[in-house]
């Protein structure tokens, strides 16, 4: 899909993929609407865009069902006549931490924001989204590869991935696609101290987000079903589901430091 002049939703928006979305797709001559829990996040996002008259915000909490109503009202009814061409559904969050050691709450919240929001403002957008239309879904490498400290966020990214790949299959002809991309570590606020300090000891290598930005318009621009960005994990994916095992003992390598970092972390919730 050629970006120039479509209208763009993107969740998560004042994030750190986010932000660097949002310029990108500016470039391409998109119209934004930024969506995230903080107003004044979201109009300081807007004005530092080059066209801010052509973006709007609107300020919801996409795990509240009568917040995600509004939204839905909002973008179908409170827009110019246009209509909607595209929904990133970007906004996530994780905490990384043994499965024992966490809140229930914790865990519904994981769920519900990395899951159950993006399946339901795809339901609640799909009889009225302009066709040709898309909708994007933000993964991760987490969700193809199962990592300690992570159980919950594997469970919820790896649902958002199934999810979009059967929707995808079941629009197949009605001018709908539903794409799905997976960014691997990427320097954001999302990965805290501990994980960090973790990411160095391991030798991950995190993207920058500009990186993830230029995948985001590419799968949109070609309209890739499923893309993960970055080697040696792109590989891993496919050796996860060939033989788990394999990474399994590559990971039970790295156990003793994953403990020894998840113990030092600096965020409880
Ligand atoms: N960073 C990584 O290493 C990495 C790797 C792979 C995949 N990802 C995925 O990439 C996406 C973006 O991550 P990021 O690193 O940019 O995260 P981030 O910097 O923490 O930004 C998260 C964004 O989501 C918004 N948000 C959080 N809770 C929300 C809610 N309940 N309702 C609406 N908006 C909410 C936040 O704004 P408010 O707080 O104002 O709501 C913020 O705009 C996520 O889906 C993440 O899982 C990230």
């Amino acid at each position: 899909m050629d970006l120039q002049n479509k209208t763009v939703v993107l969740t998560g928006a004042t994030g750190g993929i986010g932000q660097a979305v949002a310029q990108l797709l500016e470039q391409r001559g998109a119209n934004l609407v930024l969506v995230a829990r903080h107003q004044q996040a979201l109009e300081t996002l807007r004005e530092s865009l080059k066209r801010p008259e052509s973006h709007a915000v609107c300020a919801a909490d996409v795990t509240d069902g009568e917040q995600r109503e509004n939204l839905l009202h909002f973008l179908r009814y409170g827009l110019d006549d246009h209509g909607i061409d595209v929904v990133i559904n970007n906004a996530g969050t994780n905490q990384f931490s043994l499965l024992s050691q966490r809140s229930p709450s914790s865990v519904e919240h994981e769920i519900a924001l990395n899951l159950n929001a993006p399946i339901l403002l795809t339901q609640g957008m799909l009889s009225w989204i302009n066709r040709p239309g898309i909708i994007l879904n933000i993964g991760s490498t987490l969700g193809a590869i199962g990592y300690p400290g992570y159980s919950t966020y594997c469970a919820a990214k790896s649902g958002v991935q199934r999810f979009s790949e059967a929707l995808d299959r079941e629009l197949d002809g009605s001018g709908i696609r539903v794409l799905f991309l997976a960014p691997r570590t990427t320097d954001t606020r999302l990965n805290n101290d501990a994980v960090q300090e973790m990411n160095r000891a391991l030798g991950n290598h995190s993207d920058s987000v500009d990186v993830v930005a230029k995948h985001v318009v590419k799968v949109i621009e070609d309209e890739i079903a499923s893309l993960w960005i970055g080697w040696p994990e792109k590989l891993f994916v496919r050796i996860n589901q060939l033989v788990p095992n394999v990474v399994s003992k590559s990971i039970r390598k790295q156990q003793a430091t994953i403990h020894q970092f998840i113990s030092n972390r600096k965020k409880h919730v």
